[in-house]
């Protein structure tokens, strides 16, 4: 599997060097100090901002940690990590996302594991309809330091979900697990598609809760961004079954789309009414050069598309998985070839795809330098999932690609879409009940490895056999 291979032409790829570019004004490094600001001199400045209160536009200024409203007086364990991971996304964005652009910085007295690293899915594995899975909020505690061995760990989270800038998540996440949380842990699956908003002048963008998206993809940089509702505005026979209701004509934007040509479709996040957005959809893909009302005769003269991520299923609040992104395009897949006869071409973003983990191997590559001044990526990454076929398949093969520079070890927990009793089609290192379980697990892991290595070099210097195994590591280590 290549970096963003889903049926996509060669042509269609995105360039993989340069994907990768979150978007910061440049105001940050003019900031001035401030209350609530932390500022050690060699780092750009990082704002606290309360959970409570703040807006998209606080969080455009520049480096934040997003904070619940009783932890501003005080931060909490997590706000070390945060704040570091802050730094080291923004410290990519500035360099263009390239080895060896940063001056490492002193390292601060810490006691945060610079051998280690957790990533985190967030549907199924720390929330689940809203609200967060009992034991996510205590997995994070330990990550924290609160073990017994009184380390913190540090962790990002990596994301399939939609329709919020990485900004809006945060702010999100940080609320629903009282958390101190910085954008720098984010990657989302349509990160990527800020790298497209060069490439294309009109875009369809479709998807998520009322026109938020459009939103999303003009903070991305996109220049004209059309959405489904505008096109019914202008044509409300586009959809014989649902018309605009007054608030969605309101939100819309007249335009004649006889003069436009849109030059790519993006689907960011869920589609909220999908047989009118795969209408829509099929007429610009069967369309001469993207313009409405048009057929192409060979129908390939239609814009490309590009989906955020391709789940079929996800965790949501009912007992069972629903269904994702990887539905609407499958059924979109099959509407194409039975009104053409031809294959669908388009791209996915997000998990499995490699350069999702890719990206994440960077950022905490550059974490680790600006924290301990090492310019090697953690030793092992323990990712936490739900979803085989995303998760853990990522996960497994990226691990095993030439790309990867370390070990990303997979666990698979039973709180969303795997279900025990059936077979994982990507078989994952461990499974696990909770989040709480896999965090407990990767330390011990850790731990058991670290005193083995102990063992084994005091065993080299007193020249004794190489020891296999040592079963009572946890009792050593609790007695150091
Ligand atoms: O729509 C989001 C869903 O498909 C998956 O989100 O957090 O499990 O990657 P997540
Ligand atoms: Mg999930």
């Amino acid at each position: 599997m290549g970096l963003w291979t889903d049926q996509a032409s060669e042509a269609q790829k995105p360039s993989e060097a340069s994907l990768w570019k979150p978007q910061l004004n440049g105001a940050e490094s003019n900031m001035a100090c401030q209350d609530g600001l932390l500022s050690p001199e060699s780092h750009p400045t990082i704002r606290r901002l309360s959970s409570a209160t703040a807006s998209f536009d606080d969080l455009h200024l520049g480096p934040s940690v997003v904070v619940p409203p009783k932890h501003m007086q005080e931060p909490s364990d997590a706000h070390e990590t945060a704040a570091a991971l802050e730094i080291a996304k923004h410290r990519m964005s500035v360099a263009g996302v390239t080895e060896g652009t940063s001056t490492p910085t002193t390292p601060p007295e810490t006691t945060t594991t610079d051998s280690y690293a957790f990533a985190f899915d967030i549907d199924g594995v720390l929330i689940r309809g809203g609200k967060p899975i009992p034991e996510a909020i205590e997995a994070m505690k330990v990550l924290n330091g609160q073990n017994k061995y009184g380390i913190k760990v540090p962790y990002i989270f990596l994301t399939n979900g939609g329709g919020k800038t990485e900004q809006e998540r945060c702010v999100q996440l940080s609320r629903q697990m009282e958390l101190e949380i910085s954008p720098g842990q984010f990657i989302c699956g349509h990160t990527p598609m800020k790298e497209m908003a060069e490439k294309y002048k009109t875009v369809l963008v479709v998807g998520g809760e009322g026109e938020k998206c459009r939103d999303v993809a003009e903070g991305y940089g996109f220049k004209d961004v059309v959405t489904p509702g505008d096109i019914m505005k202008d044509n409300e026979r586009t959809t014989p079954f649902r018309k605009l209701t007054d608030q969605e004509s309101q939100h819309s934007r007249k335009r004649n789309f006889a003069q436009v040509e849109i030059e790519a479709i993006f689907v960011f996040a869920d589609s909220r009414h999908w047989g009118d957005d795969q209408q829509i959809i099929i007429d610009l893909l069967t369309s001469k050069n993207g313009r409405l009302g048009t057929r192409s005769e060979k129908y390939d003269e239609g814009p490309p598309i590009y989906f955020s991520h391709n789940d079929i299923i996800w965790s949501a609040e009912h007992e069972h998985t629903r269904l994702g992104m990887g539905a609407l395009r499958t059924s979109l897949e099959a509407i194409y070839e039975g009104i053409t006869g031809k294959k669908l071409i388009s791209t996915a973003f997000g998990k499995p795809q490699l350069g999702t983990f890719q990206f994440a191997t960077r950022l905490l590559q550059q974490w680790r330098k600006d924290t301990h001044g090492i310019n090697k990526p953690p030793e092992t990454v323990y990712f936490v999932g739900d979803t085989p076929d995303s998760d853990i398949r990522g996960t497994n093969e990226y691990n095993e690609s030439d790309l990867s520079e370390n070990d990303w070890y997979s666990i698979l927990v039973r709180t969303g879409v795997f279900q025990e009793g059936t077979k994982p089609r990507f078989t994952p290192r461990a499974t696990v009940d909770t989040v709480l379980d896999a965090v407990k697990h990767g330390i011990k892991r850790e731990m058991d490895r670290a005193i083995k290595k102990k063992i084994m070099a005091q065993s080299a210097v007193d020249g004794e056999a190489v020891i296999e195994e040592h079963p009572a590591t946890e009792a050593a280590l609790d007695r150091e």
